[in-house]
């Protein structure tokens, strides 16, 4: 008898821990979490997140494109679908349905004037270092072969991979490479079914099909998920993976942006380790630019025309001055650009747009020094202009003066020389504990904004704000 129970226990043990040590249980298992070990979120330290965020907060500027067969219509992206939309009205899930228009669209893409490596030439000459492409958004639409979907470009009359080619274009012209991936999909019939499981394992399918197939991504942009339940969702699966096949990529904030507290049958809520992963990198400001914050990674992303993300027909664009100073407000304040360009349904990108971005890079590159490489502050930037700095220059971007001066808050550190960087003229200035005040007559000016580089005798600690802490 008592053998007999041995032998059972033993049995019944080892089982336990064959289940508990196969993958299906990880899968299965509520309480599971996987190896978290490369995961930079949580593991790295200051210097090593300095280092991996390095070249992202050096850049600056980079071109957003959301693309794909929507564009035939000339409305939103997804937006524009007229059909009920699993958990976007009101937080309430809603079935999945169907818009006979919108859902075919695919079926007349045919963007043959599409060509990577002039977008990618569009977007140097504008001054941009990286570029985030659409690769699917919430109308579910693949813009790249993936062989977990029949709804991709493969199935257009177009056939040719689209994804491929724009990372191909990026890594040949050194251009960092961004995908955009949209988890929310209001198309898939399995998203946030039941315990949305078929759907977590599907998209994450896809996320690993982009991190696998395209060489080197540096960037991966998510846009949120729907539900208000951690339990549907195994981002810790989704981290590991993605770092396992990309150990230096940097993620936006919206992984599992708005999942709320799980459901007691469920997880319970997320573990700090999964809120410090999926918080990602940096955050996304949309539609506005970010207050001056020094000490988070932000970048704002906004549409150059309209308010609309994909191509609107006749929209209005901003004016060259507009534009340059979203990016200087940008830099000054401690955060990048992502402007939003969104190309035509011939693949092209509108020739007012090209030459938009033109003159907005030929405004910036003369004062690249001022731009790329800097670090927001330390004034607190405002209607007047900003500052941005980097070694021992600090960038003034001066806007509005009062008569002939511009009165800044006091510096810790001395100014030994005050010039224009364009022209190198000397710029009267007068520095006291109260304040920094410059001088330049009006004629000397340079359009948009006079750059003025300040001397200092030593550099301005990264993060500080003159005159006050932000
Ligand atoms: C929002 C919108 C989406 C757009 C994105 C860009 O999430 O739903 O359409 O692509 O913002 O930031």
């Amino acid at each position: 008898m008592k053998a007999r129970l041995t032998f059972l226990w033993v049995a019944s043990s080892l089982a336990a821990v064959l289940f508990a040590s196969s993958p299906l249980y990880a899968q299965a298992s509520k309480e599971a979490i996987v190896d978290l070990s490369p995961v930079p979120q949580i593991h790295e330290t200051p210097a090593q997140r300095d280092a991996r965020m390095q070249w992202w907060r050096d850049a600056k500027f980079g071109m957003f494109l959301h693309w794909g067969p929507n564009s035939l219509s000339g409305k939103e992206l997804s937006w524009g679908r007229d059909a009920h939309r699993p958990w976007d009205i009101n937080g309430v899930q809603t079935p999945r349905t169907e818009d006979a228009y919108y859902d075919n669209l695919y079926k007349q893409f045919n963007p043959v004037k599409f060509n990577a490596r002039e977008w990618v030439k569009i977007a140097q000459a504008a001054g941009m270092k990286y570029m985030v492409l659409i690769t699917k958004h919430h109308d579910g639409f693949s813009m790249f072969d993936s062989k977990l979907t029949d709804y991709d470009i493969m199935n257009t009359p177009y056939g040719r991979d689209i994804v491929k080619q724009f990372a191909d274009a990026c890594h040949k012209a050194g251009m960092k490479l961004g995908l955009y991936y949209s988890t929310r999909d209001w198309y898939h019939p399995d998203y946030l079914v039941g315990d949305n499981a078929k759907y977590d394992k599907w998209y994450r399918g896809q996320v690993e099909e982009l991190l696998s197939n395209y060489g080197k991504v540096d960037v991966i942009w998510f846009d949120h998920v729907g539900g208000r339940d951690w339990g549907k969702w195994r981002f810790d699966e989704l981290f590991a993976a993605m770092y396992r096949l990309q150990p230096g990529l940097v993620i936006n904030n919206r992984a599992a942006r708005f999942c709320g507290p799980a459901t007691p049958e469920d997880r319970g809520p997320a573990s700090p380790e999964i809120n410090k992963m999926t918080d990602g990198d940096f955050g996304t400001p949309e539609q506005a630019l970010g207050t001056m914050d020094l000490k988070h990674d932000w970048e704002s992303c906004m549409t150059l025309v309209g308010d609309q993300w994909s191509w609107k027909p006749d929209g209005k664009m901003y004016a060259l001055d507009e534009m340059v100073g979203l990016l200087v407000s940008c830099v000054t304040g401690g955060g990048n650009l992502l402007l939003n360009i969104g190309p035509m349904p011939t693949g092209e990108i509108e020739g007012r747009q090209v030459a938009l971005l033109k003159q907005a890079g030929d405004w910036i590159k003369p004062r690249a020094k001022a731009i790329y490489g800097t670090r927001g502050g330390p004034f607190a930037n405002g209607e007047w202009g900003g500052s941005s700095h980097h070694g021992n220059t600090v960038y003034v971007f001066a806007k509005k003066w009062q008569d002939e001066t511009l009165s800044l808050p006091p510096l810790p550190q001395k100014i030994k020389a005050a010039r224009k960087l364009i022209g190198g003229g000397k710029v009267a200035f007068k520095q006291t504990d109260k304040g920094v005040e410059l001088s330049l007559p009006a004629d000397r000016r340079d359009p948009i904004f006079t750059v003025i580089a300040l001397t200092l005798d030593q550099p301005v600690p990264a993060g500080t704000v003159a005159g006050g802490k932000r």
